[in-house]
């Protein structure tokens, strides 16, 4: 693949598999951004041995401080060399937990989840676009199923990824002409500690492995992908593979999983 990339949330979950699976499939710079820099660095730890030749960049830093995010961008692009190909806005908040009623949510949680979600991936786009425009590149928004359901108690994160599926759209649609890629990605449910922390009260083992939904976030990174804008993709369906991929690519791919 040989493609610089960027994760944000990277230090766990669904960051951390994406992580590995783009190193796996030779990702030549690996930036991942979160708060905890131990995590951060067993998961570069993990991916030296995943792939040696990939060379990771950890970011310890928090999405909802602006300073950051300029941090973010200018250690990025150093290391780059102002090439960045894929951008992965993957890391979320939930707000409080448990979960509160939107009437029970204090403004600054309000605030702190829309920074983290919405603002900190529409200023990350906005600062890598020239760098994005010169790779004809990707950005991967990661949504959920609460952007289009209301569920009580999601209120905040809701709130937050619905707005960042209106976003993924526009992005898509004002960047379609020069080359860029925006989609949006549903992960499914996942056994992942943001999930545990929302839903205590269930059982995570009947949520998907992180590592088991990453297909999607593979292709959108390749340049198979290329072309493909304004979507709304859902992991854990093979829909997106039938939808997209050629039928040869399907082919190779569905006997590739019968031997796995
Ligand atoms: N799990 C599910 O069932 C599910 C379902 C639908 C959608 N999703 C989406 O999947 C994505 C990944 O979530 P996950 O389930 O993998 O959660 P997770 O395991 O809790 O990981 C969340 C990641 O976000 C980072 N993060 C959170 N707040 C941050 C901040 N202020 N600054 C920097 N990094 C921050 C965390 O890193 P630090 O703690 O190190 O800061 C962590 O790496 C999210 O967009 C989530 O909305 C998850």
């Amino acid at each position: 693949m040989g493609k610089s990339i960027l994760i944000t949330g990277g230090s766990q979950g669904l960051g951390r598999a994406l992580a590995i699976d783009y190193a796996r499939e030779g990702c030549k710079i690996l930036a991942i951004v979160g708060r905890n820099l131990d995590a951060l660095r067993k998961v570069e730890e993990e991916i030296s041995h995943v792939s040696p030749e990939t060379e990771t960049l950890t970011i310890s830093a928090d999405l909802a401080v602006p300073q950051d995010l300029e941090r973010i961008v200018a250690v990025t692009l150093s290391k780059t060399l102002g090439n960045l190909d894929v951008l992965v806005n993957n890391a979320s908040s939930l707000g409080a937990t448990p979960l509160p009623l939107l009437a029970d949510f204090t403004d600054g949680d309000f605030v702190k989840v829309l920074q983290t979600n919405l603002i900190a991936p529409f200023v990350l786009t906005k600062k890598f676009l020239p760098s994005l425009i010169e790779s004809m590149g990707s950005v991967i928004n990661v949504t959920s199923d609460a952007s289009r359901n209301a569920y009580p108690r999601w209120g905040g994160y809701g709130a937050s990824k619905a707005a960042l599926d209106m976003m993924t759209r526009i992005w898509a649609a004002e960047l379609n002409e020069l080359g860029v890629r925006v989609n949006s990605v549903d992960p499914g449910d996942m056994n992942t500690a943001l999930h545990r922390a929302a839903e205590p009260d269930l059982d995570p083992k009947l949520w998907a492995d992180p590592a088991d939904v990453t297909d999607v976030f593979v292709y959108l990174a390749s340049d198979e992908s290329a072309g493909v804008t304004g979507k709304r993709l859902l992991a854990q369906s093979r829909e997106w593979m039938a939808q997209f991929l050629s039928p040869h690519r399907l082919t190779i791919r569905n006997r590739a999983r019968r031997h796995e």
